[in-house]
């Protein structure tokens, strides 16, 4: 901050205290002592009001909250620069002290929480580790760590998994029902650790409208063994052409899908996370999709994600599975 608004800031909380003080004081002085049945002589709505004085703890609590105001602008950072009195990593009992590299020191918001975050690490961190060098699906049997995955499932994952990790329309379903890119252990982790990008490309430029409309037809008559929509002008032999000149490559010749790309099962509806329609279909392969699952190493680290990774395996293997 600028010194000028520094000074600014500082003036203005100031003089607001201030003037407030004298406010209070100054109304206070000229006041009778006692209570009485006079009224101050104005009427709103046939309402008077007695004219007695400031009860005295209404006025004992507004002092205490100018006291109170002034000993934490002197304690904590509020006015301007002024860093505060108290002291900022001198608090951290671990051997991580350092001061911020623009050389602030006092107490920040920024302090509080890397040091709340150093006491969990300190508390938690042989927990964590203790599970970490555990296969991940023996520790997906061991209730006080799927208790943990759970409460960062919770924090980090349900926002686009939902809370029973079933997905919603983009985000798909973790509990077994058909898995995207793997659902070995190891391959759950890799997914978490690094993210995925899902590349399927949009063809309308390719094939036409009438090729969409075409192949869209054979995936829903021939992989999902359903009814086209009535009056729908749409031919599943030549999509059936178009399938094996433009789609095996990623989904394979049977439609069973390539994990190593995130390719889906094209013959497994319940686990289409952009819906399995005649429209939805079309829609997919007219524009394509990108979907995206962020990387979490960064964010939770190693550990956690072990954690979660054991989680979410648990939740199509063994007790942890969900009641349908
Ligand atoms: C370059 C590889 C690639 C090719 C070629 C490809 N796809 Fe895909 N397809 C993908 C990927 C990857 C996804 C997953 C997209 C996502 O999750 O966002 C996908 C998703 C889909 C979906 C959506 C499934 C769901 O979960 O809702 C449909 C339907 C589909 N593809 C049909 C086709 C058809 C039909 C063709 C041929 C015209 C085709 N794809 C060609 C890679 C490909
Ligand atoms: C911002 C939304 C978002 C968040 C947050 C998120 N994911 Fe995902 N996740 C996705 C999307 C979208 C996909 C599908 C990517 C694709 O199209 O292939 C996905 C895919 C996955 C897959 C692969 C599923 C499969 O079928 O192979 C796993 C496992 C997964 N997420 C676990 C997690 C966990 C654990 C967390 C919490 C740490 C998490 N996700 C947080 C959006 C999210």
């Amino acid at each position: 901050m600028t010194t000028f608004w520094s000074l600014y800031v500082t003036v203005l909380s100031l003089g607001t205290i201030f003037a407030l003080t004298w406010l209070l004081l100054s109304t206070r002085r000229g006041q009778r002592a006692d209570q009485t049945e006079e009224t101050v002589g104005h009427s709103f709505d046939g309402i008077e009001e007695y004219d007695n004085p400031l009860p005295k703890w209404w006025f004992m609590l507004f002092v205490g909250t100018i006291v109170f105001a002034l000993g934490y602008l002197v304690l904590y950072p509020g006015l301007g620069n002024w860093k505060g009195l108290l002291p900022g990593y001198a608090y951290l009992d671990n051997d991580k002290q350092t001061a911020f590299a623009n050389g602030q020191t006092g107490w920040t918001g920024v302090h509080e929480w890397e040091k709340e975050m150093a006491r969990s690490d300190a508390k938690f961190g042989p927990i964590f580790a203790k599970y970490a060098a555990m296969p991940i699906a023996d520790v997906a049997k061991d209730p006080q760590a799927l208790k943990m995955g759970g409460r960062l499932f919770a924090s980090n994952c349900s926002v686009c998994h939902g809370s029973d990790a079933k997905g919603a329309y983009g985000f798909p379903n973790l509990t077994g029902v058909g898995w995207r890119w793997g659902g070995e252990p190891e391959t759950i982790k890799t997914t978490i650790m690094g993210g995925r990008h899902a590349m399927m490309p949009a063809w309308v430029d390719v094939i036409g409208e009438q090729g969409v409309a075409d192949v869209a037809s054979f995936v829903l008559t021939n992989f999902h063994h359903r009814q086209l929509p009535e009056g729908a002008k749409a031919d599943p032999v030549a999509g059936q052409k178009i399938f094996a000149g433009n789609c095996v490559a990623c989904h394979g010749p049977e439609g069973k899908g390539t994990p190593a790309m995130g390719a889906p099962n094209l013959t497994n509806p319940g686990a289409f996370i952009y819906g399995s329609s005649f429209a939805q279909l079309q829609q997919t392969i007219r524009h394509g999709r990108q979907g995206q699952m962020p990387a979490q190493a960064q964010l939770q680290g190693n550990d956690k994600v072990h954690l979660l990774a054991a989680y979410v395996y648990s939740l199509s293997h063994g007790d942890n599975k969900p009641a349908e």
